[in-house]
C-alpha cells in the first residue's frame, strides 16, 4: 500500500518529501484554505516540486461542464496533478468526459461501495472512500472500504482505491490489510506511525550504557 500525505501545508509536505515513504499527496478546499500566503496554482505547483508523485486538486464548481473545464485547467499546471472530482451525478460526467481526455481523476466524497462502483465505471484513476467520516457517523468505516477492495478485485477494475478521512495509526493498519492501493494521511498520523515507546526507551538505554564504557 502506498502512502499519500493529506495537507495542503508547504512545511509537512517538504518534511516527510525527506522520508522518501510519501509518494503522493491530497488537498481539498478545507485544507487549501487553512493555509495562506500562496494561491492555488502556486501552492499545487511547489507541492509538485516537493514530491515526485500524484497530486490531487479539487475542483470548486458543482456541475459538470464546469468542472471539465475546470479540471482541464488544473491539469495544465503541473503533469502530476490529478482532478479531484465529488461523487455526483454531475461528478461521474465529469469524470467520464476528463477519462476520454486522459486527465486522470481522482472521486472523492465516497461512503458507499456502489458510488464507488459507479465512479470505476466512469472511468476514475483513484476513488477516495472517507473512512473516518463515515466512522463519525456511528457506521464502519473499514467494512465499507473492504466491500470496495472485494469488488474492485473480482470485477478488475484499474481504479485505485485511496482510504482517505484517515483518522488513526489504526486506520492505517486496517486500509493495508483489506489490501488498499493507497491511504492518505495526515502529517500528525504519519508521524505517530514510526513512534513506539520501547523504541524511544531502547535508544535512552543504549545510549545510557554506552556513556558507561
Ligand atoms: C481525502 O482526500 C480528503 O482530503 C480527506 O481525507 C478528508 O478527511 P477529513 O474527514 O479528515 O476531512
Amino acid at each position: 500500500m502506498q502512502l499519500f500525505i493529506d495537507t495542503a501545508n508547504l512545511d509537512e509536505i517538504k518534511a516527510v518529501s525527506k522520508w522518501g515513504v510519501v509518494s503522493g499527496v491530497t488537498t481539498n478546499p478545507s485544507l487549501m484554505a487553512k493555509e495562506t500566503g500562496a494561491d492555488f496554482k502556486t501552492t499545487i505547483q511547489t507541492i509538485c516540486s516537493y514530491i515526485d508523485g500524484p497530486v490531487s486538486a479539487e475542483v470548486i464548481s458543482l456541475k459538470a461542464k464546469e468542472m471539465v473545464k475546470e479540471g482541464e485547467k488544473i491539469s495544465k499546471w503541473h503533469e502530476n496533478v490529478v482532478i479531484k472530482i465529488p461523487t455526483t451525478e454531475d461528478g461521474l460526467e465529469a469524470i467520464y468526459q476528463l477519462s476520454q481526455k486522459d486527465i486522470a481523476t481522482n472521486a472523492t466524497l465516497i461512503f458507499s461501495a456502489n458510488q464507488a462502483l459507479m465512479v470505476a465505471q466512469a472511468g476514475a484513476t483513484y476513488a477516495s472512500p472517507f473512512i473516518g467520516r463515515i466512522d463519525d457517523m456511528g457506521q464502519d468505516g473499514m467494512a465499507v472500504l473492504a466491500e470496495i477492495m472485494d469488488i474492485m478485485d473480482v470485477y478488475g477494475f484499474e481504479t485505485q482505491i485511496i482510504s482517505a478521512s484517515i483518522r488513526h495509526t489504526r486506520h492505517v493498519t486496517d486500509s493495508a490489510l483489506v489490501g488498499a492501493d493507497i491511504a492518505t494521511i495526515p502529517y500528525k498520523v504519519l508521524k505517530q506511525m514510526i513512534r513506539h515507546p520501547l523504541t524511544d526507551a531502547g535508544i535512552e538505554k543504549f545510549m545510557q550504557d554506552w556513556a558507561k564504557k
